[in-house]
């Protein structure tokens, strides 16, 4: 598959996304959104896949936010639609079943700060930037950053930023615990892989149950702790089960085959 506004490859079972329209700060114009998803479709199909990192080309931005080019004309009916489709897409990378971390290299704005939070992780570099400052052009987020704003800093700092427009840096963005890490920019992404390679060396399935688990607390349709317990048990039709804990007394590594 060959894509124009992305860069896709799958290198020893990680996949990288970079969103590549570096002269637009990787706007997230409709193809470019079109493309992600044809890179998840390949991810979801790739055997033994251990995880996913996004981030952006260029020296400034991650996602400088959705194309502000393509708002204009839209009826209601238009709008809608493109924000239901972009928390459908966005939703995809949020309920992946490997972990899926941003690399924030620079500004993370709008629609940039929304997709690097449907990642499960988050690193920065001292350049990483976020913000929702759609109000600045008389809109308001629409991939999900009044929802997942909230989830991850709160109801006051997230009215804050969604009400001023206002920037962090990756300092506040560190202290909110929206940032997981900051590290220098060559580092960004081999310890992306590093914490890729660790969760790998986990149980597959028990990976899944955990990211699932975890979506099922901002889940209305699902109860957390029932939804857990089921997980639980059915965790234990899995041979990683029975692996994970015979290895353990016979203290041994676990060679987890993710059934
Ligand atoms: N949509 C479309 N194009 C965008 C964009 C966006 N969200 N963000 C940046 N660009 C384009 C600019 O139009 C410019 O294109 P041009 O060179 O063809 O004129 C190019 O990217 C570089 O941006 P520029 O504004 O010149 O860079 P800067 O360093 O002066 O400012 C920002 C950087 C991020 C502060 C500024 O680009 C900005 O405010 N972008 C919009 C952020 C936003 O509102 N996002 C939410 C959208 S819903």
């Amino acid at each position: 598959m060959t894509f124009e506004n992305i860069l896709f490859e799958i290198e020893n079972n990680i996949g990288i996304l970079s969103i590549n329209r570096p002269d637009k700060l990787n706007a997230l114009n409709q193809a470019t959104l079109k493309e992600i998803g044809n890179a998840i479709d390949l991810a979801e199909n790739s055997d033994g896949l251990k995880g996913l990192i996004l981030t952006g080309s260029g020296e400034k931005a991650f996602v400088a936010g959705a194309d502000i080019s393509e708002f204009q004309g839209l009826s209601v009916e238009e709008a809608t639609q493109l924000a239901s489709n972009g928390q459908a897409l966005f939703f995809r990378l949020e309920n992946f079943k490997a972990p899926v971390i941003a690399c924030v290299n620079g500004f993370a704005l709008g629609g940039g700060c929304e997709l690097a939070m449907a990642c499960h992780l988050r690193i920065g570099t001292e350049k990483a930037k976020f913000g929702q400052p759609e109000v600045n052009l008389g809109i308001i987020p629409g991939y999900g950053g009044t929802q997942r704003l909230i989830q991850y800093i709160g109801k006051g700092r997230a009215l804050e930023l969604l009400m001023t427009a206002d920037m962090i840096d990756a300092q506040t963005a560190l202290n909110y615990g929206l940032l997981n890490h900051i590290v220098t920019n060559e580092e960004l992404i081999p310890k992306a892989i590093s914490i890729i390679e660790k969760i790998g060396s986990k149980g597959p399935l028990a990976i899944k149950g955990v990211i699932e688990c975890a979506n099922a607390f901002f889940d209305k349709e699902k109860e957390g702790f029932n939804f857990e317990a089921r997980t639980f048990g059915n965790l234990f039709t899995s041979s990683d089960v029975i692996e994970g804990t015979t290895a353990f007394i016979e203290k041994r590594k676990a060679a987890f085959q993710g059934k």
